[in-house]
């Protein structure tokens, strides 16, 4: 990756920092997106930058707001002059019982977690196309067998599943689109699942524990490094929870 830029959304904490640190570590300059977390976000980028100068920056974004999305390609472009990889790991996570779903949660959940990788990786597309670049989008385990009470989130992140296998083949042969499927890595901060809720999904892993950011961020390096015939396909990062489910 040196030499070689890439666009993490939600970077600036929990799983998309240590992906955008690993991506760091392989030699790539680094664009973190960041929604509220500014403080984390200039710390990140400084410590980035304390490792290998001008390698880091920052870029503030509601991804909601589609109009705002082309703006962080650009940024990314004038910081770094190229864009070779994009990773949609940005995500809203609630519960959405049927009969609470209003269109507040539907804009938030598809927002974040369907709607604005597409626009992104839209915006993305020339530069990625130019560079011969690839996309890997953050999806779920429960994309493809959904979580009760979470029927909104799921069915995002099943679109993003969806989307993942469309945007390949619109962007292929020059662009590589995949994705990452996490299993239970790190617990929401919202604290949704409660001890009972968190020592059950455990034990449905076959490795009988949770993973950590580092085994998704190294399924992601892959994907971007080393995957270079792989497209359309994700990998579960889960202890092997989708297979036990
Ligand atoms: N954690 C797990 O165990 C797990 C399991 C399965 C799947 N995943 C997936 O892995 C990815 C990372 O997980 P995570 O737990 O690290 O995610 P997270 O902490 O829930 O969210 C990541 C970041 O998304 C950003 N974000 C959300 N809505 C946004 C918006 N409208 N505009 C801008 N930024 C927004 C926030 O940035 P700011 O803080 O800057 O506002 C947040 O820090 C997600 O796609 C998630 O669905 C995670």
């Amino acid at each position: 990756m040196e030499g070689k830029t890439i666009l993490v959304t939600g970077a600036a904490r929990r799983l998309g920092s240590v992906i955008a640190r690993e991506m760091h570590a392989a030699g790539a300059n680094v664009m973190l997106h960041y929604g509220q977390a500014s403080e984390a976000a200039a710390a990140l980028v400084a410590e980035l930058n304390g490792a290998r100068p001008s390698s880091a920056a920052c870029a503030q974004a509601n991804l909601l707001d589609v109009d705002s999305l082309p703006g962080l390609v650009a940024d990314t472009i004038a910081r770094f002059g190229r864009l070779d990889a994009l990773v949609n790991n940005a995500s809203s996570f609630f519960p959405t019982p049927l009969g609470t779903i209003d269109l507040a949660a539907w804009d938030d959940l598809m927002g974040s977690n369907l709607k604005a990788p597409l626009f992104l990786t839209q915006a993305a597309a020339p530069h990625l196309l130019a560079v011969r670049g690839a996309v890997v989008n953050i999806t779920d385990i429960h994309a493809e067998r959904p979580l009760a009470g979470y029927p909104l989130y799921c069915a995002a992140k099943a679109g993003l599943l969806g989307l993942t296998r469309a945007l390949a083949i619109e962007l292929g042969p020059r662009v590589r689109v995949n994705a990452v499927a996490p299993g239970p890595i790190l617990w929401p901060e919202n604290e949704v699942f409660d001890r009972a809720a968190r020592d059950e999904i455990v034990a449905h892993t076959l490795l009988q524990r949770a993973g950590c950011p580092q085994d998704v961020a190294r399924a992601v390096r892959f994907l971007l490094v080393d995957a270079t015939y792989v497209t359309g396909q994700v990998i579960n990062v889960d202890g092997g929870r989708s297979a036990h489910l």
